[in-house]
């Protein structure tokens, strides 16, 4: 009896001080600074990378089935949004913006297999380098330091804006688009992927659901979510906008990478191991984080929404 009792307290113990840990170490946005040093934190444990590759971004699984590798599925991913926005449209040596470009895994696909004359920009120095260390000599992809809602480019200046899962992380939306569409020329194309949140307002969120959404929030430096009409809405009422914005919602097809992500670590053990034992603690506790999400996104909550609109 005394030592079932001292394993129940032990085990208790052992998530309390978890669940401590977890909370003092959340990452809340304050500013895009906030999230600038954690890019650049996640980019110097080489963690990510070593886990889930060159794209920082949910997969394409297109039975909405664990049937294919995560990797590929992140390639399938991009190729997937290329088709359905528009982009394989546009002819070789067209100037893409890549917003939000993390490491440049997407970038390097759309001047590799599409021709295309890419620009990635990402609030991280740290991405910014290792982008530049990965991609091969005579490709043509350059990165820089921005901040995506203060771009230093002439207005009309891209063929193409691209952006993928970089949305949830700026505070304010409209100032985003604004940006984004000021930047892309007249009849040129606009494809954006991103996490939004269901329609709040008219559907609010239950005690639990807003317990889940905060740790979402806290735990990734997002400031806030929007869903997926109110984010259409903002483009459509764009100026530089044609105002056909099409969007739709790829939790189907986007789902099966929540536990792919945490069996990647299973997979590929090495590939932690080898970084010490101080990444073990570092991956496990992201754990929690990406089960919310899964939670969050199966009972749709959370809507992986994707947009497509002309300039
Ligand atoms: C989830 S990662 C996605 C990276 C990349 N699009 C990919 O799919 O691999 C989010 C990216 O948005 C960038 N980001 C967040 N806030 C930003 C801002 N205000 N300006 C520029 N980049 C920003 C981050 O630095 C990071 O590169």
């Amino acid at each position: 009896m005394f030592k079932l009792l001292f394993s129940f307290f032990l085990i208790v113990f052992f998530f309390l001080v978890l669940s401590i840990i977890w909370r003092n170490n959340a990452r809340k946005y304050i500013s895009s600074s906030t999230v600038a040093s954690a890019y650049d934190a996640w980019t110097q444990d080489k963690l990510l990378e070593r886990l889930w590759g060159e794209h920082i971004h949910l997969g394409f699984y297109p039975s909405g089935k664990k049937n294919i590798d995560f990797r590929k599925a992140k390639v399938q991913f991009v190729h997937e949004l290329v088709k359905w926005s528009g982009l394989d449209k546009l002819p070789q040596g067209s100037r893409i913006l890549d917003v939000g470009c993390g490491i440049g895994g997407s970038s390097r696909i759309l001047a590799k297999y599409y021709g295309f004359n890419v620009t990635g920009i990402t609030i991280s120095p740290s991405q910014v380098k290792r982008a530049r260390e990965l991609t091969p000599h005579g490709l043509n992809c350059n990165f820089q330091v921005m901040d995506a809602l203060d771009l230093k480019f002439e207005d009309g200046s891209f063929d193409a804006v691209w952006s993928v899962e970089a949305g949830a992380h700026m505070k304010d939306k409209t100032r985003f688009a604004d940006e984004m569409l000021r930047i892309l020329r007249p009849g040129g194309y606009f494809a954006l992927a991103d996490w939004n949140s269901r329609d709040l307002g008219s559907n609010p969120p239950s005690f639990f659901e807003k317990l889940v959404l905060k740790q979402l929030l806290e735990q990734w430096v997002h400031p806030n979510f929007i869903s997926i009409n109110e984010f259409s809405n903002i483009l459509k009422t764009n100026e530089n906008s044609s105002g056909r914005v099409i969007s739709e919602n790829w939790n189907s097809y986007t789902n099966p990478s929540w536990y792919d992500s945490i069996i990647e670590g299973i997979r590929r053990p090495l590939e932690i191991l080898s970084l010490g034992p101080f990444a073990i603690v570092k991956s496990v506790r992201e754990i929690p984080t990406i089960l919310l999400m899964n939670w969050a996104f199966r009972k749709g909550l959370m809507e992986f929404g994707v947009y497509k609109c002309r300039g």
